[in-house]
């Protein structure tokens, strides 16, 4: 890309600058409480790409296995090296692609949800997962959604917002989306997992799940999604 001329005024060079920059939406939260739907909603409604970041940590713990958060951290480093992430389309359509392949399935179980949130609290990890974040989000436009998104990956992201709900409804919702799909959903164990992910996200001693400064928070326990989506294109559309 040509550098800007000598003679053009600097607030005109960084309002360029600003024009070309990636639009980043970042969507923290606690597991169940819709982020993922409202978040590629909202790319949708937007045009532009939704990364799950829930789901690259949970195809890392996926690959690695039961157990990896005890390897040594050089063993973990090589492993984490040999991991590349890229985006193919945009809105509900996202891909995340791991080493050029779709991510399995069986990311989504209860067990890898809690493989995920171990590994989540080592550093190497964490790092390495950031990385990959920000790499991705300086070409492209996109609503990220996780746990630190706001507070550490992109904290100059131009909206922020913070999901929540009670754990009962969470795990109510999480029952719900289980037996429609079909699958067996056993009520006391879904909140008892979520309950236990959330200790572990939230207190970890590492970009622990909070709310980032100057985040919108949104509670869901008693507003539908469709309501809850309406907050958010609220401030994002009132502010463009
Ligand atoms: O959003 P999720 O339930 O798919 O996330 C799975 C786990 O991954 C979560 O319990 C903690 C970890 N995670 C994280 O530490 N940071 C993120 N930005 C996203 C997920």
């Amino acid at each position: 890309m040509p550098s800007a001329p000598q003679s053009a005024p600097k607030s005109a060079q960084k309002s360029a600058q600003k024009a070309a920059a990636p639009l980043i939406i970042t969507l923290d939260g606690p597991a169940g409480v819709g982020k993922s739907s409202i978040a590629a909603r909202l790319a949708e409604e937007l045009g532009i790409a939704f990364l799950d970041t829930g789901a690259m940590f949970r195809a890392v713990a996926c690959t690695l296995g039961e157990g990896a958060w005890d390897w040594p951290q050089g063993v973990l480093q090589q492993k984490l090296g040999e991991y590349d992430f890229t985006l193919r389309g945009s809105g509900r359509q996202t891909e995340l692609l791991l080493n050029g392949q779709p991510l399995p399935e069986e990311i989504r179980s209860e067990r890898t949800g809690l493989w995920a949130s171990k590994l989540a609290v080592l550093p190497t990890v964490r790092a390495t997962m950031k990385m990959a974040q920000i790499f991705l989000g300086r070409t492209t436009s996109l609503v990220a959604e996780g746990r630190d998104m706001g507070t550490v990956v992109f904290p100059g992201a131009q909206f922020k917002f913070f999901l929540d709900a009670e754990p009962e409804e969470r795990a109510r919702r999480r029952c719900r989306q289980l037996q429609a799909q079909g699958k067996p959903a056993d009520l006391a164990a879904i909140l008892q997992a979520i309950t236990l992910r959330d200790h572990q996200d939230r207190t970890r001693s590492i970009a622990p799940m909070k709310p980032a400064e100057g985040a919108v928070v949104v509670d869901t326990t008693h507003v539908t999604e469709n309501e809850a989506l309406e907050k958010v294109l609220h401030v994002v559309c009132g502010q463009r």
